[in-house]
């Protein structure tokens, strides 16, 4: 039987505890907790197998692109049934324009605004939910930039918990603060940043009993992970080059990295690709940091329309790091008029999504044109957000264009006239 612990990241404290604790961190030093195993031993072709039969099965835990992969994470006990909506099982799609405008790479973008919620955060939260339940939870909480909070209504709702979510006032889309309304959230908000809220939510959660569902709680992180499982074997278990994604309060890189080194430790995986991670030039600290291979200094006003990951002081740094360091990783940063690009050229390849999930391409142009990747490297980008999830920056940028957009009367000829300003041929 595998088995499942608590383990304190830090290299001097190491602590573990049972897999059932549910402070958010470390009862001895405050680090950062990863959720660690002891694996059954399986032959990797063997589960390569087991995983591929699963598809073809009727149960939801096997539908499921989370626990479909359940083998890497043998966390829940075996009387919880996991709550889960059939995230994951999202597209990989090539982006043969966009590959071409950030330098001739080979790109493809693994799309998890596919996901029930439209964000990657339903991959985490169909695990950190079904572990709160498995503790006995009954109010989850977060600090959100609006995504986590969204995915945390809708899965708090179906397992019949009560959710709170603390988010910058007037910080988040009006989608995503739709999204958690309907599925019955209860909204705080901060007048403050993400930052704030993130710390006033620490604090709250010392006085009262919530579960802190952002990315610092671990089981979020093994959810996570099965992206880049799942990517892997949508290419037949070849890695590519690079991993690219966005970088906010780095849970996402953190995840992905675990998994990878989960799977060349079960022998599923013979080569690592690079990971990559990419913030907003007005919210990187961890850039930064990364380039000065010290701490991270916060940034006080973190500032970038892609609000998602306007983030001054990212939790999950150290494991970041540590990822990083595990895949030769680099980091880059890019400007909001380079994401408006990217945005914009994904879109030729007919791909939306969100602006922080458009930072990868501008990364990865932007790595390109420093000679840091090479060409024809073989690169995935990870889009962690729907198109939908933030219409109003798409009307903000593209609305406006007296060349994309008109107002007529019902009137044919009026109607031609507009043909001739639209430019259509
Ligand atoms: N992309 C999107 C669309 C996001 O919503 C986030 C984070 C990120 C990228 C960055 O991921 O934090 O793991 O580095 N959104 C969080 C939220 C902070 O509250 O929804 P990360």
């Amino acid at each position: 039987m595998a088995q499942a612990f608590l383990t304190c990241i830090h290299p001097s404290c190491g602590r573990r505890e049972a897999v059932g604790a549910t402070a958010p961190a470390c009862a001895a030093c405050a680090s950062l907790l990863d959720v660690s195993y002891e694996f059954d031993r399986i032959a990797p072709a063997d589960l390569r197998r087991l995983w591929r039969e699963r598809l073809s099965s009727p149960a939801s835990e096997d539908r499921s692109g989370v626990w479909r992969f359940r083998e890497l994470l043998p966390f829940l006990p075996s009387t919880v049934a996991p709550v889960t909506m059939g995230e994951g099982g999202t597209p990989l799609v090539e982006a043969p324009r966009a590959g071409r405008w950030a330098g001739e790479v080979r790109l493809s973008a693994k799309h998890l605004g596919s996901n029930p919620t439209g964000s990657f955060k339903d991959l985490g939260m169909t695990a950190c939910i079904s572990a709160a339940v498995s503790t006995r939870a009954e109010v989850v909480a977060c600090a959100s930039t609006g995504n986590t909070s969204s995915s945390m209504a809708a899965y708090a709702a179906r397992a019949g918990l009560s959710a709170v979510m603390l988010v910058p006032h007037d910080g988040i889309s009006k989608a995503k603060l739709a999204q958690a309304l309907e599925f019955g959230a209860r909204v705080i908000e901060v007048r403050g940043s993400f930052d704030d809220a993130f710390r006033l939510l620490g604090e709250l959660a010392s006085r009262r009993s919530l579960r802190v569902v952002n990315s610092i709680n671990p089981f979020r992180i093994e959810g996570q992970k099965t992206a880049v499982i799942e990517l892997l074997e949508q290419r037949g278990w070849r890695a590519p080059d690079f991993l690219v994604l966005p970088g906010g309060n780095l849970g996402n890189v953190s995840a992905m990295g675990k998994g990878l080194r989960e799977l060349a430790a079960l022998g599923v995986l013979d080569r690592l690709p690079r990971l990559v991670v990419v913030q907003a030039a007005g919210a990187a600290p961890f850039y930064r940091g990364w380039a000065s291979r010290g701490t991270i200094e916060p940034v006080a006003h973190p500032e970038t329309e892609a609000s998602a990951i306007r983030i001054g002081r990212p939790a999950n740094w150290p494991k970041a790091r540590r990822e990083l360091e595990a895949t030769r990783g680099l980091v880059e940063c890019v400007t909001d008029r380079e994401i408006e690009e990217a945005k914009a050229i994904l879109a030729s390849d007919g791909i939306g999504c969100e602006p922080a999930s458009a930072a990868t391409l501008a990364g990865v142009r932007k790595l390109r044109s420093t000679g840091r990747m090479p060409p024809a490297a073989e690169v995935v980008a990870i889009l962690t957000g729907h198109q939908l999830k933030d219409t109003d920056y798409i009307l903000r940028h593209q609305g406006s264009s007296e060349s994309s957009r008109c107002v007529i009367e019902p009137d044919p000829d009026a109607a031609c006239r507009a043909l001739d300003a639209l430019r259509v041929a």
